[in-house]
């Protein structure tokens, strides 16, 4: 009976200090487990007297589920303690600010290239993106670019063999598109990459972009093209503005003109912008070079038209200010960042 008492006191000592789950489950083990004290006990019975042996089995009976009570008491206290406590460790501070996310802006050449886009879409142009991969036949050949011309010049393209290369210009998609609607009537724009054998510098890149325009039907003149270039110099720099063709030469095109738009820096008074002359070349056109419809198909007795080619970095970097052509392609956040106000 002493012992019984005794390990009674043990345990109630022991459970109180008792500081976790695991602890107390090694307490149940060592305790109630079949190598324990409990057990233990009832194996003295066979050597008690046979009269004291119910008694002293209902103690240690009596002692068994008194000592699992406390354990499952215990286990109630401890559960919620860890409870609490995991809880205090993970609270979260909701009047913490929070983060802001980092949202990014849209580029400045795919703000321009949409922005001509929608223009041309505006005025019933359809868009046509070609292969940037082309045939020396349409980079060159239809676009009546002789054999001896420099741009044919291995230095001066990107070859991928004999006869393919890196279109150098989006002419090249014009003249697929001739090619594949003669003899109808065309109205297109065609946006995309360009590359070129050059050495990147302020103004200079192995790769850009440009959007062809091109517009062939009857009675297709000079004048609708003039009409169509003041459209959009004013819809990019600004309603004020005035365009005047200079005379040019491209080979694909009859008579050519260089387009300059009045300086939207000074408003033609002349600044550094403009060299001092008012005006900025944007890009260079043309009524269709007849040799050009007549290898795609086309009669030109028939037909004319005009075609225009304009340069999206240029628009860009006179649109915004930008004085190197490598800003678009260096993935400088803080130069992104600039362009947020524009979308
Ligand atoms: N292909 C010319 C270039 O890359 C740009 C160009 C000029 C396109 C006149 C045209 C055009 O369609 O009529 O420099």
């Amino acid at each position: 009976m002493n012992e019984i008492e005794q390990l009674r006191q043990e345990f109630n000592e022991k459970i109180s200090s008792c500081q976790s789950l695991s602890e107390l489950n090694d307490l149940r083990v060592s305790y109630l487990g079949k190598k324990g004290p409990v057990q233990g006990l009832m194996k003295l019975m066979k050597d008690l007297p046979k009269e004291e042996k119910p008694v002293f089995g209902q103690k240690v009976n009596c002692l068994k589920s008194e000592l699992s009570d406390l354990i499952d008491a215990k286990k109630v206290e401890l559960e919620e303690k860890e409870m609490l406590s995991k809880i205090e460790s993970e609270k979260i501070d909701i009047t913490l600010p929070g983060r802001k996310p980092n949202i990014g802006t849209i580029h400045p050449l795919n703000l321009m290239w949409e922005e001509l886009e929608d223009l041309f879409i505006g005025l019933g142009y359809q868009v046509i993106e070609g292969n940037d991969i082309v045939d020396d036949l349409y980079c060159f050949e239809r676009a009546n670019i002789p054999k001896d011309h420099p741009a044919r010049d291995m230095q001066d393209s990107l070859y991928i063999d004999e006869n393919n290369l890196l279109r150098t210009h989006t002419t090249a998609i014009q003249m697929v598109v001739l090619e594949q609607s003669a003899p109808n009537p065309v109205k297109v724009i065609c946006p995309g990459k360009v590359y070129r054998r050059d050495d990147d510098d302020a103004t200079h890149s192995h790769q850009f972009m440009q959007m062809e325009g091109l517009v062939v039907g009857e009675n297709i003149s000079l004048s609708d093209l003039k009409g169509t270039l003041l459209f959009m110099a004013r819809k990019i720099f600004g309603q004020d503005k005035q365009i005047r063709f200079r005379p040019s030469y491209f080979p694909f095109t009859e008579p050519s003109v260089e387009v300059d738009v009045s300086c939207h820096v000074c408003g033609g008074k002349g600044c550094p912008t403009c060299k001092g002359t008012g005006w900025i070349e944007i890009l260079g056109a043309g009524e269709v070079n007849p040799n050009v419809l007549k290898m795609a198909g086309y009669d030109p007795e028939k037909v004319s038209g005009f075609a225009f080619g304009v340069g999206i970095e240029r628009m860009a970097m006179l649109k915004y200010g930008i004085d190197d052509i490598r800003h678009f392609y260096t993935n400088d956040k803080r130069f992104a960042d600039e362009f947020k106000r524009f979308e």
